[in-house]
């Protein structure tokens, strides 16, 4: 496993990260000791950096990585980076919501104890926002409640997840210096941050959580086109309509630009999504859904293959995919 720093001051984290979404549920079964099992697994191959969230099975996601802390010891235990969501309303918050009624101090305090009992822990190593709108830019007092509670020794970093719809609202946010960290979508299909928000993380020293590496599992190449989600999959909603149907087709052009390159061994297409998701030097860490033993390992020796070259990256540029979020298939 290589490491990378969690921007300009932050700690050390391992190029592969751990997403912990599907451990809370949303995603069909899952059951608790393959979840233990995929974490140790992770932490056995280097992975030091996990993420997970309030709103991942109301406190499930955390309250199994609490278990793997425990069973650590303190110099061994990986840094965890949780999330608090908005209270009650619209997601993402419309420009219309008000910060007092969605992160209030009294809200994010109260919620910032939940999460360290979930987490068993004194002290969140990082807490980031679930999501964000570019209304409360200008009067951002939700994150200067999070100051607060970082001199009261609550928590480390301070993040920000980006809404999908506009990623790029964190931009002001970095460049006033007020998050050290912001989590955002970066992928085969979706390289929009290249052109402005991870130039500007790397000039405000800002660290960056790559999420999403695979657009939900549909770059391993593994679900034909007319496969079916489990409906209480999430992604039986994210791919509706003829989503799935069409992101198939696109990754069937990754794999062909993958035997051009001569890469088809040993580079599967689980490889080079990560390789991609790693490649812009601003990224500090990519996240990834791990479900299994198996997943972790696969995905934590991804960060030792060798990187893409820019004759690679220039290729797979045009995999870029702009898609609008303006019917339920996206
Ligand atoms: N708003 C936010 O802040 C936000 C939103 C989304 C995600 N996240 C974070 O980002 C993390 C990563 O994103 P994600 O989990 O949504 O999506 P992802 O990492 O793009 O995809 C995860 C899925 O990919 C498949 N997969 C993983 N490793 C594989 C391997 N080695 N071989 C084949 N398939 C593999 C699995 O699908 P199967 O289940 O089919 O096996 C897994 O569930 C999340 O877990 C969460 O921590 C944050």
């Amino acid at each position: 496993m290589r490491y990378r720093t969690l921007g300009s001051h932050g700690p050390s984290v391992s190029e592969i990260g751990f997403g912990g979404w599907a451990l809370g549920g949303e995603w069909g079964a899952q059951d608790d000791a393959e979840s233990i099992r995929a974490l140790r697994t992770a932490v056995d191959c280097g992975v030091n950096f996990i993420d997970t969230a309030a709103g991942y099975g109301d406190g499930r996601s955390e309250r199994l990585i609490a278990q793997l802390l425990a069973s650590l010891p303190p110099s061994e235990r990986p840094l965890v980076a949780t999330k608090t969501p908005p209270s009650a309303g619209p997601w993402p918050p419309s420009p219309h919501c008000r910060w007092e009624d969605r992160y209030g101090a009294a809200y994010l305090r109260d919620n910032v104890e939940q999460r360290l009992r979930n987490l068993g822990v004194e002290r969140l190593d990082l807490l980031q926002l679930h999501t964000w709108t570019r209304a409360w830019n200008d009067d951002p007092q939700p994150l200067l409640v999070l100051r607060r509670l970082r001199e009261e020794g609550k928590l480390g970093l301070i993040g920000v997840s980006t809404p999908e719809q506009d990623q790029n609202c964190v931009v002001q946010l970095m460049r006033d210096g007020l998050v050290d960290v912001v989590q955002v979508i970066f992928n085969l299909f979706h390289q929009e941050p290249l052109a402005q928000l991870l130039p500007v993380a790397a000039e405000t020293g800002t660290g960056v959580i790559i999420r999403v590496p695979l657009d939900e599992g549909v770059l391993s190449g593994k679900y034909a086109a007319d496969h079916r989600f489990p409906e209480d999959d999430f992604r039986h909603r994210y791919f509706a309509g003829d989503r799935l149907r069409r992101a198939v087709h696109r990754v069937a052009a990754i794999e062909e630009d993958l035997q051009r390159l001569g890469l088809g061994e040993p580079l599967s297409l689980v490889d080079l999504a990560l390789k991609f998701a790693l490649a812009p030097p601003p990224v500090s860490t990519v996240v990834v859904g791990m479900r299994t033993a198996a997943q972790a390992q696969q995905n934590a020796a991804a960060s030792e293959l060798p990187n893409l070259t820019p004759e690679m990256l220039a290729l797979l540029a045009r995999h870029n995919w702009l898609r609008g979020v303006w019917y339920a298939g996206k």
